[in-house]
């Protein structure tokens, strides 16, 4: 299984001391910066562009990985890779036509991923996993931080490293120190928690993370 990698959802920092908070949370360990990106379509919610993207950018020394919610991801490929994202991860969900986004995506010299919702089968990413750099499972209906971890993706996660041992696997939603355990269990490790992360000691949380 591939290394451990925390990455702290900004979603739940202090969006008006951005650049204080992204200098924390990598002082305090985090491997990868998780970007949350909502179109208020394919979510109910409406979050960060690739302009707040460009700036977390200037600030941060750790890659962005950037998790496109949007229904329509492929227009936006070109604006996010020049903004700076590292990962750009989109839904298999979404109406994007998959196997040419993924492509474009690496053409813009960004490592390609896909997201599965909590009902989506590994079934729907299965004709991709030669193409991804990371697959992220949800552990939530996307949309929101700070809900509840859904335990039935965990038979998602273990499907999905038996059928890729070496792959990237993130899990997102409703992380904690206890649910951390059950996730790395199951196969997942690269760890997104947002609300858990920023709601105590930055370090003290990551640390326990790393399970
Ligand atoms: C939810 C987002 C998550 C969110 C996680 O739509 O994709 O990345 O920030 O938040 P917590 O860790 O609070 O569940
Ligand atoms: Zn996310």
């Amino acid at each position: 299984m591939p290394s451990l990698k925390i990455a702290p959802s900004l979603l739940s920092c202090d969006f008006a001391n951005i650049e204080r908070e992204v200098k924390a949370v990598e002082a305090a360990g985090a491997d990868l910066l998780h970007v949350d990106v909502m179109d208020a379509h394919f979510v109910p919610n409406l979050t960060i562009g690739p302009l707040v993207v460009a700036s977390i950018k200037k600030v941060a020394s750790k890659p962005l990985d950037c998790h496109l919610m949007m229904t329509d991801p492929q227009r936006y490929i070109d604006m996010f890779a020049r903004a700076g994202a590292d990962y750009l991860t989109i839904h298999v969900e979404s109406n994007a036509p998959i196997g040419a986004t993924l492509d474009d995506i690496r053409k813009h010299g960004v490592k390609p991923g896909l997201v599965v919702n909590p009902d989506t089968s590994i079934e729907a990413v299965k004709p991709w996993l030669e193409q991804i750099d990371m697959l992220l499972v949800m552990s939530v209906w996307p949309g929101f931080g700070g809900q509840k971890f859904i335990p039935k993706v965990l038979d998602t996660v273990k499907a999905a490293r038996a059928l890729a041992p070496e792959l990237d696997i993130e899990i997102d939603g409703g992380i904690n120190g206890e649910t951390v355990k059950e996730a790395v269990k199951a196969g997942a490790n690269v760890i997104v928690a947002g609300s858990y992360v920023f709601a105590g000691d930055y370090a003290e949380r990551i640390a326990s993370l790393r399970v």
